[in-house]
């Protein structure tokens, strides 16, 4: 198996026993001159945060629950969606190297899905200066050795472990899930016209397929086409209408 490394991200790194989140434990760490790629590891994460407020179930020593703290500067303020992109990525990408026939997808906005399951989330949180983007903390969380998860989350959730039957070293994967998402990151950041969003778009669920969704209180029909600058889902309607969601504004069916 290649396991590359990483030239910055990942370098410094803290390591816990147990924190209420990485992900408030990077954002406490922020303004003490902390280097660009800290990674923030916690065995146990007592208050994991999830996407739109949720809490992120994480089964402790089984699951990696980290954050990265990423300064990228560079990116314009309405180009923020590419770091979803580079991450989500990323990590299927990591998924790959160690399981390549494995059939990993991304679930707009940035859940991993593997067989329709969730197995990693990914929470980032942004800091902006004058409209600038000034520090992001890129929160991780993936069902890597997971053996179980409460009721209500069976039939979304997954782990790796669960859909391959093996274990997956927790730090070999950091290691090349760090190297790459830094090629990724230094790629855009040299060469902004990198095609990035072209990629993400080529592992995105049911994309370019007829799907269920919900939106405006009815289950209507829908096509994903795309995702706009800034993020919204560009779904085409029955009517040949294209309507753009933000993440509250639709569910899937
Ligand atoms: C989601 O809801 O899908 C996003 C989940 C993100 C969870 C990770 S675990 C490490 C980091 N610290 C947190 O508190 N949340 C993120």
């Amino acid at each position: 198996m290649k396991q590359p490394s990483a030239l910055f991200l990942g370098n410094t790194r803290m390591e816990f026993e147990s924190l209420d989140s990485t992900n408030r434990y990077a954002r406490s760490i922020l303004d003490s001159g902390t280097p660009e790629g800290t990674l923030i590891l916690a065995h146990n994460q007592t208050a994991g945060k999830g996407l739109a407020s949720n809490t992120w179930y994480a089964q402790p020593h089984k699951n990696l629950s980290f954050s990265l703290i990423l300064y990228p500067r560079h990116l314009p303020g309405n180009q923020i969606f590419l770091l979803t992109c580079m991450v989500s990525l990323a990590m299927v990408k990591t998924v790959k190297n160690f399981f390549p026939e494995i059939p990993v997808q991304i679930k707009w906005p940035n859940d991993i899905l593997i067989n329709g399951k969730k197995i990693c989330g990914i929470l980032i949180e942004n800091t902006w200066k004058s409209n600038q983007l000034h520090t992001s903390i890129i929160g991780i969380g993936v069902n890597l050795n997971t053996t179980e998860f409460p009721e209500e989350l069976q039939a979304k959730a997954s782990s790796l472990f669960l859909e391959t039957s093996q274990e997956t070293d927790s730090n070999a994967f950091i290691n090349v899930f760090c190297s790459i998402l830094e090629a990724l990151y230094l790629q855009n950041r040299n060469n902004p016209r990198s095609d990035l969003k072209q990629h993400y778009l080529g592992a995105l669920w049911k994309y370019q397929e007829w799907s269920r969704f919900e939106w405006d209180g009815a289950i209507q029909d829908g096509m994903i086409i795309g995702v706009d600058t800034g993020g919204k889902l560009a779904i085409q309607t029955r009517e040949n209408a294209v309507k753009y969601f933000d993440l509250k504004e639709i569910v899937y069916h």
